[in-house]
């Protein structure tokens, strides 16, 4: 029997990833005879890890922190959400040797925060916490749902004023620093700073968040990030962290590489049970 097509998950560390998890159970789910590991990859060894996994007759890739750029670098071709994104989490091994890199964050996270989540993007103010690799993802498809505004606020102000610039041309956008928030309200805040993974919240100031906002953390895990709780502690009722959107750039990768995108709901439910 032929051995089954061969996927993975490169980054570092990689030990704890969920991806061959929710790629098996999409497997299942659609039928597909399919293998997905997690690789763990040294750093600066990126691009010989993908060139042994191409020789080892890998069909696909999933990349994750910090390689992302790498990845980028790497591909023969970008597709436009990649090109904008500056990074890649989606690598198409073709037959003909070749790389063709996407990216699904983004269109994974809006597809939690509308389908899963039922929250409308459109004509709303969004406020957007970090300006790093995480933020700049998400930026092309969050636009693409024409928010009435986007403001990028980073403890860095320069850098959320950089990336705010580099999307002008795509919708309405300013950068600036926390301290500069006071007085606008927001009806979505979404963190994408690193902060969650110390247990830090970006220091925001009171009164920020509309009256029946929703807040929503890229990070996730089995208790409430400190953003989560900070939103909570705010009033705010409807808050969620982005698992959803983790089985969502995942499907979308899925679809990619085997023309069928899998139902995420079940998955969610999975993934949610195994980390709490
Ligand atoms: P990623 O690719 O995960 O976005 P990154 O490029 O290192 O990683 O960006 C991390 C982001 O989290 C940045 O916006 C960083 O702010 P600075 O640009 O000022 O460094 C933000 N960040 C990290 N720790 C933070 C903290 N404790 N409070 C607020 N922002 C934080």
């Amino acid at each position: 029997m032929a051995k089954p097509d061969q996927y993975a998950v490169m980054g570092n560390p990689i030990a704890h990833s969920k991806s061959p998890l929710i790629h098996s159970l999409f497997a299942k789910q659609t039928g597909q005879q399919l293998e997905y590991r997690a690789i763990l990859v040294e750093i600066g060894q990126f691009n010989e890890a993908v060139q042994e996994f191409q020789q080892q007759g890998g069909k696909g890739l999933n990349v994750t922190v910090p390689f992302k750029r790498d990845a980028w670098r790497l591909v023969d071709e970008h597709s436009p959400c990649a090109e904008l994104a500056g990074a890649v989490n989606t690598i198409v091994l073709r037959e003909d040797g070749t790389l063709y890199g996407d990216n699904t964050d983004g269109v994974g996270m809006v597809r939690d925060i509308k389908e899963n989540l039922g929250v409308t993007i459109e004509g709303k103010k969004v406020l957007l916490l970090g300006a790093g690799g995480a933020v700049r993802g998400v930026l092309g498809p969050l636009l693409q749902e024409h928010p009435s505004e986007v403001v990028i606020a980073n403890r860095t102000a320069e850098r959320a004023q950089e990336l705010a610039d580099a999307f002008e041309d795509y919708g309405r956008i300013d950068g600036c620093g926390f301290d500069d928030l006071d007085g606008t309200r927001y009806d979505i805040v979404i963190n994408g700073t690193s902060a969650s993974l110390k247990g830090e919240v970006p220091p925001l100031p009171e009164g920020i968040l509309t009256r029946d906002a929703f807040c929503y953390d890229m990070m996730y895990g089995g208790e409430p990030t400190a953003f989560m709780l900070w939103a909570e502690d705010e009033g705010c009722e409807r808050v969620s962290d982005g698992l959803g959107m983790l089985v969502e750039q995942a499907a979308e990768s899925f679809a990619i590489w085997r023309g069928q995108r899998p139902e995420t709901a079940a998955v969610i439910t999975a993934v949610r049970a195994q980390i709490s």
